[in-house]
């Protein structure tokens, strides 16, 4: 390891015998526990990551899916945003760190607070930036704080807010995005990739808009999404390696899977956000490309990208969902 710049391979080294020690079953029933914490009644009044095992099992099993989405949604940012740099940046509800790996993995040298109110999420999360090696880790603070009523956060250039607002009462998951939007230069929240973390991702941008700030990404424009409620939902999908941790809970074989995700991107300062985004996989025919597309002047629309497109055919041919179509073009 010692990259400056963190990879999943070096998060999954630094994962690598989190759970040694206990045997195959006892942490594939770590796991089992956990996933059934979380299908029950979040929010929660406590902690669900409560010790040890919970948080073991939760970084082994969800770190390198939600480090994926969260360097997905960073790399469109980016993209939107190619000269922009964060020195400060606060990570809420960052458990373990997933989003602060994310953030090193895409920035050199931001400087993270990590703010969660599970201290054996911290702990962990420390012990495995410390295995890192990269400095910007290393050097994060690891504070507990509970997201509530009243809460404050001190300003900051960066605020990553990753799979949390699930486990959030409406109120203060509205606090919380009206406190992040007034703090903040830039807000970044995923969610997981289902109808209603869309629905939390499309109430989280309403507001951002509202304090002011525009969306950089995955959106091409600010306006509402024309999504109509209730007929569909905007996501992407992340490939993860799996672990055999993974393979030993999940069952199957298949060395990854994909993870999910729904995400907003906004800032206070100006971006160049997308013309158009490809917001399905692409369907791949004979002679022809299938795009389903969010465009900045007609909404969605599908593309039919056939041979006779020539440079553009062989473009759509390699375009992957959640790109910018055309790539690396404004027009
Ligand atoms: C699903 S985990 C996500 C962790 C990390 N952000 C990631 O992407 O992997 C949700 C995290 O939010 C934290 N959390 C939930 N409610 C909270 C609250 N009211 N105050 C502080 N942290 C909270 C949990 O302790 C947990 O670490």
């Amino acid at each position: 390891m010692n990259a400056t710049l963190p990879t999943a391979e070096d998060l999954r080294a630094a994962l690598a015998g989190l759970l040694d020690g206990l045997p195959p079953k006892q942490a594939a029933q770590a796991v089992e526990r956990l996933i059934a914490n979380y299908r029950g009644t979040t929010p929660t009044d406590a902690p669900v990551l409560r010790d040890r095992s919970d948080v073991a099992a939760y970084a082994a099993y969800r770190m390198p899916a939600t480090f994926e989405a969260v360097r997905a949604a960073l790399a469109a940012f980016r993209e939107a945003a190619p000269d922009w740099v964060p020195v400060t940046h606060t990570d809420i509800g960052g458990g373990t760190g997933a989003a602060s790996w994310a953030v090193a993995g895409t920035w050199e040298g931001p400087r993270t607070t990590v703010l969660d109110w599970a201290e054996p999420a911290l702990a962990l999360g420390r012990e495995l930036a410390e295995r890192s090696g990269v400095p910007a880790l290393r050097a994060a603070e690891w504070r507990r704080a509970r997201i509530g009523a009243g809460q404050e956060l001190a300003p900051t250039d960066l605020i990553t807010v990753s799979y949390v607002l699930k486990e959030l009462t409406a109120d203060v998951r509205a606090a919380l995005v009206d406190t992040a939007a007034a703090a903040a230069q830039a807000v970044v929240v995923v969610e997981p990739g289902t109808p209603d973390g869309y629905a939390r991702i499309i109430e989280a941008r309403d507001r951002l808009i509202a304090a002011g700030l525009k969306v950089a990404a995955p959106c091409p424009h600010s306006e509402a999404c024309p999504i109509e409620p209730g007929t569909d939902w905007c996501h992407f999908s992340a490939r993860v390696s799996r672990s055999s941790l993974h393979r030993q809970v999940k069952g199957g074989s298949l060395p990854y899977e994909d993870e999910k995700f729904s995400y907003v991107v906004a800032t206070r300062f100006g971006t160049e956000p997308v013309s158009a985004r490809v917001t399905r996989k692409p369907q791949i025919r004979k002679g022809q490309v299938l795009l389903d597309l969010c465009t900045r002047d007609e909404a969605l629309r599908r593309a039919t990208v056939t041979k006779r497109h020539g440079e553009l055919y062989r473009a759509a041919r390699d375009v992957a969902w959640g790109d910018e179509w055309p790539p690396g073009q404004d027009t």
